[in-house]
């Protein structure tokens, strides 16, 4: 019997690759850069599996060319907002995911960004570069307190609550809002519900961990800034359109909030025009926050599992859309 034919969109790390050759027909897009739209669409003709990145262009006219033989999509992230969920689930094909595995290293990231942003670590690197360190300053490079403040949660999923754990070590009152208040982990977390807007009022940080959907789409923008302190912090490592970037540049501008750290930026790559790249106030990484070593190998090994299970026509070990199976 011939061999299934498989498309992985970017090298991955780890076994993986190894492991699908040996169960498949591969082809793998070697550039740096995603494989462009128009090779995706002619990859998909006939094909048993896609591997693809949240950099990969997944919609229903791709789907709905792909014919009966593709029976499953691989994402090798946690986020699928790429992927048309709803044309997949239509057409019966599975989409993997790999939650769990990038909740620690991506909640370490957000961190870091709060800590950054907080303690200007950034821009004092870059002071210290430019020669600037004369002496010892009263109120030099002086940041925002970390412990002891409130810091507010948008989205109390998995990565929310490893960020809420690591506030409470730094001794932070944590509020949180999400659609689905959980009042076994309030206790849990020492972490109070309140409506967005009080979020937004009383949070001295702010730290996003959402999905995007339409419901999120600009979240954040003019009116939830005004309601902020002039001396808040956002945090974004969930996805970039959930913030209204444009209004985000006139909030940090006008002094409307104080700081942003953005792990995720619209578009992406962040053009280098943007007036954002120009502001003091803003510490912007290009998606890294998954990117520690267990987490990035974790996720390209479950990405492979999926895909493989899909291959074999056994039920995806972690899907993100399970009503296929109904
Ligand atoms: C990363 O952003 C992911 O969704 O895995």
């Amino acid at each position: 019997m011939s061999k299934p034919n498989v498309f992985v969109t970017r090298i991955i790390p780890g076994p993986g690759l190894e492991l699908i050759q040996d169960a498949a027909q591969i082809q793998v897009w070697p550039e740096e850069l995603p494989p462009p739209y128009q090779v995706l669409m002619e990859k998909i003709q006939g094909l048993d599996g896609l591997l693809c990145l949240l950099t990969d262009q997944i919609d229903r006219n791709l789907i709905q060319s792909a014919g009966d033989s593709l029976k499953v999509i691989s994402q090798m992230a946690v986020g699928y907002d790429n992927i048309d969920i709803e044309a997949a689930t239509e057409f019966g094909i599975p989409v993997g995911h790999t939650p769990g595995v990038l909740t620690d290293a991506t909640a370490d990231f957000a961190w870091a960004l709060l800590m950054a942003a907080a303690r200007r670590i950034v821009e004092a690197d870059q002071y210290t570069r430019e020669g600037r360190w004369v002496t010892w300053g009263p109120t030099l490079l002086m940041g925002a307190d970390v412990a002891g403040a409130t810091l507010g949660i948008v989205g109390l999923g998995r990565i929310g609550q490893a960020v809420a754990k690591r506030a409470s070590g730094f001794d932070m009152r944590i509020l949180y809002h999400d659609p689905q208040r959980n009042q076994d982990l309030e206790e849990e977390l020492g972490a109070a519900y309140v409506e967005l807007d009080v979020l937004l009022n009383q949070s001295d940080f702010i730290s996003i961990h959402t999905p995007l959907s339409e419901e999120t789409v600009h979240l954040f923008s003019t009116d939830q800034f005004k309601q902020m302190k002039k001396s808040a912090i956002l945090i974004n490592s969930a996805r970039g359109p959930i913030v209204d970037q444009k209004a985000l540049y006139q909030a940090l501008k006008t002094g409307e909030i104080a700081y942003a750290a953005l792990d995720v930026t619209d578009p992406e790559p962040i053009p280098m025009d943007d007036p954002l790249l120009a502001l003091d106030n803003i510490i912007i990484a290009p998606h890294i926050a998954s990117s520690s070593l267990y987490a990035r190998t974790k996720m390209a090994n479950m990405a492979t599992e999926n895909l493989l299970a899909g291959l074999r026509g056994e039920r995806l070990p972690n899907c993100a859309n399970p009503e296929v199976y109904e």
